[in-house]
């Protein structure tokens, strides 16, 4: 655990435009600068960065927020890992807490397993030169294609790596506990040339070592493929790899590309084809694909042509469906694979297969599935039960009701039976679904459900915008204080929780002689805190809400006072007054829910809706809105 004291000190020291600049071209207009915006599709820039306000937002498709949530939203990262990103690059020092010793412990372990992996990674680098090289080169990898991917070669010793780790220090305990020594002392991947693999932010999680004699792979003993084994950073079901190569053209191109091989994925790297992840021989699984809907809804799988890869497709595909993901598949010809079919066509014949053969889940099922179905009309109804299956794991109802179409064209049925079976299976996966597990994005990002009224939340605008400024001089109070010494005892009345809190913990500001200000709140540890206030400052900046210009909010009746002071004491009258009366409604609905014999309760009522009144009446004729 990040301790909220440190959270706040790194997104109150990172800048957002030293951030953002990391990854967009930035260019200044005004106080603000702006950029193309990285989300969605645009040709002219409405993405922009306010350095005052520590903030980004793009008016095209509305994603805004501090720098954490930038990092979130652009690199994929969850809340503690944009913290983490962002101390390192201020060299801020993370103490976690509620740290046990056991816990420190194994955070200090899981350091030193990322720091061994690097030490092995340079290793097996510096091995390359000479038959590595060479095997790497003869299938046409360039130099640094090579070196953008980190590839290696492990030589044929036994414990050279194991040998020169333990000599710099390490562990022998470390180097086992991630599979790169055995438990006899020697090393796990021996003449094979090496491929590293990475976590989302770069970091080498693992290792895969392929042999460099093909001759022998027929053999048990001598595997193709050799895989680090699960390790307490390595989990294989959550990893895709070259996921951190390809984050941004996936989410630039809108779609990614799935392959299966390491290989493919490199390949398909060097024609210059980078939105593309593998999964590395393992059936997809949630988490993977889950990983991969950070950026992007669109999945195009790009598998063997042969019957293992067809399988592992399919298989691929419900589940990508049950997560909303818009599926397409290309089947290559039999038996290449992408990098083999890419080598034997070329690129533009690779790109043009992708182009036109891309089929919909459906009609690469059913083609599948009906090929040699013949005309027996018991495989066909498998065919179609199968077919059936899938659609049903499709939640959207339109898309869901586009399959059936598109699939009873296919298969010559009516609609409507295909509909009726569609519902039987999707009460059966109903009956099977077990609850998703799976930790995604911290939930502060989904908007609380109570929303804020436009009143309390031009309120409490109002309140961060001006808070530090002087309401009344001769009183030597802030606007802050004003405020909130107002409205304090009508504080549980808020809609939103978003507005209550704020004003909530500003109260707390006051009370220990702090400044209530935007930076505070966009400096939030809760991302839903600082994503609001980002959101309020930006409309407070580019456009006044024009409910309340309408209805003369903006405008100061006071000439010898700035348009805020007169717009901030008429807002808070406003607020105050809707909660009166809505306390007066309340107390009136109780007073005929009174039984008629009750009189001290009755008696009690009534006082309580005369004071109600008349607080009304004042606030009211201090608006100048009504009179009694
Ligand atoms: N794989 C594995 N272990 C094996 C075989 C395969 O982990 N014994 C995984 C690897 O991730 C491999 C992927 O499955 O990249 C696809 O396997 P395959 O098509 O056999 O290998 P290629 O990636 O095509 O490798 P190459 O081109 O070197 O033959
Ligand atoms: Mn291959």
């Amino acid at each position: 655990m990040i301790p909220s004291t440190t959270a706040r000190l790194i997104l109150e020291t990172a800048r957002i435009e030293e951030v953002v600049c990391e990854f967009l071209t930035l260019r200044r207009s005004g106080a603000n600068l702006t950029a193309l915006c990285p989300f969605h599709h645009e040709k002219t820039p409405s993405f922009s960065v306010s350095p005052v306000r520590n903030t980004f937002k793009c008016f095209g498709c509305g994603k805004g927020g501090n720098a954490a949530k930038f990092l979130m939203e652009h690199e994929g990262y969850n809340f503690p890992e944009a913290l983490r990103w962002l101390a390192r690059k201020y060299n801020i020092e993370i103490q976690e807490t509620a740290s046990t010793p056991e816990q420190l412990a194994a955070q200090q372990a899981e350091e030193s397993l990322f720091i061994v992996n690097d030490f092995a990674q340079k290793f097996f680098q510096s091995h390359l030169p000479g038959t590595g090289l060479d095997y790497l080169k003869s299938r046409g990898f360039t130099e640094a294609t090579i070196q953008k991917f980190g590839l290696g070669f492990a030589p044929d010793g036994w414990d050279g790596l194991t040998k020169a780790a333990t000599q710099a220090g390490f562990k022998l305990e470390i180097l086992q506990r991630l599979g790169l020594t055995t438990a006899a002392g020697k090393d796990f991947f021996r003449n094979r040339v090496i491929f590293p693999i990475n976590n989302l932010g770069g970091k080498v999680i693992a290792f895969a070592g392929r042999t460099i004699n093909n001759e022998t792979i027929q053999q048990s003993n001598n595997p193709k493929y050799l895989n680090s084994p699960e390790s307490p950073i390595y989990h294989k079901s959550q990893t895709l790899y070259g996921v951190h190569l390809a984050k941004r053209a996936i989410r630039q191109q809108n779609v990614c590309i799935l392959v299966e091989g390491y290989t493919d994925l490199i390949a398909l790297h060097q024609a210059g084809i980078e939105n593309v992840v593998a999964s590395a021989g393992t059936a997809l699984t949630t988490e993977q694909l889950l990983l991969i809907r950070r950026f992007t809804p669109n999945l195009h799988i790009l598998y063997d042509g042969d019957p293992a890869g067809i399988g592992a497709a399919l298989r691929g595909l419900d589940l990508a469906l049950e997560l909303d993901l818009n599926v397409k598949v290309t089947p290559l010809p039999h038996p290449d694979d992408p990098d083999s079919f890419l080598r034997r066509v070329g690129i533009a014949d690779f790109k043009e297969c992708l182009a036109t053969n891309a089929k919909d889940f459906i009609a690469f099922k059913a083609g599948i599935l009906l090929n040699d179905t013949a005309n027996d009309p018991v495989k066909k109804a498998n065919a179609v039960h199968g077919i059936v299956e899938s659609i049903a794991r499709v939640s959207d109802p339109i898309k869901r009701s586009f399959f059936i179409k598109a699939c009873a064209l296919l298969v010559g049925l009516s609609e409507d039976v295909l509909t009726a079976e569609t519902n039987k299976a999707m009460q059966a996966l109903e009956k099977k679904k077990q609850p998703l597990v799976i930790v995604e994005r911290p939930s502060a990002l989904s908007l609380p459900k109570a929303t804020s009224s436009p009143l309390e939340t031009h309120l409490t605008r109002l309140l961060l915008e001006h808070g530090a400024d002087i309401y009344d001089q001769k009183e030597n109070i802030t606007v802050a204080e004003h405020i909130l010494g107002s409205i304090e005892d009508v504080l549980e009345h808020f809609e939103g929780p978003l507005c209550h809190r704020i004003c909530r913990e500003s109260i707390e500001l006051v009370l220990a002689k702090k400044p209530v200000t935007p930076q505070h709140f966009i400096a939030h540890e809760d991302l839903a805190v600082s994503g609001f206030v980002a959101d309020l400052m930006h409309e407070s900046a580019i456009e006044p809400d024009p409910h309340w210009a309408q209805n003369g909010f903006l405008r100061g009746s006071d000439p010898a006072k700035p348009d805020y002071l007169d717009d901030i004491a008429k807002t808070v009258s406003r607020f105050k007054l809707r909660v009166v009366s809505q306390l007066c409604e309340q107390n009136l609905k109780h007073i005929k829910d009174t039984p008629p014999g009750d009189e001290q309760a009755m008696l009690r009522l009534l006082k309580v809706h005369e004071k109600l009144n008349l607080m009304r009446k004042e606030l009211a004729e201090s608006l100048g809105l009504v009179k009694f």
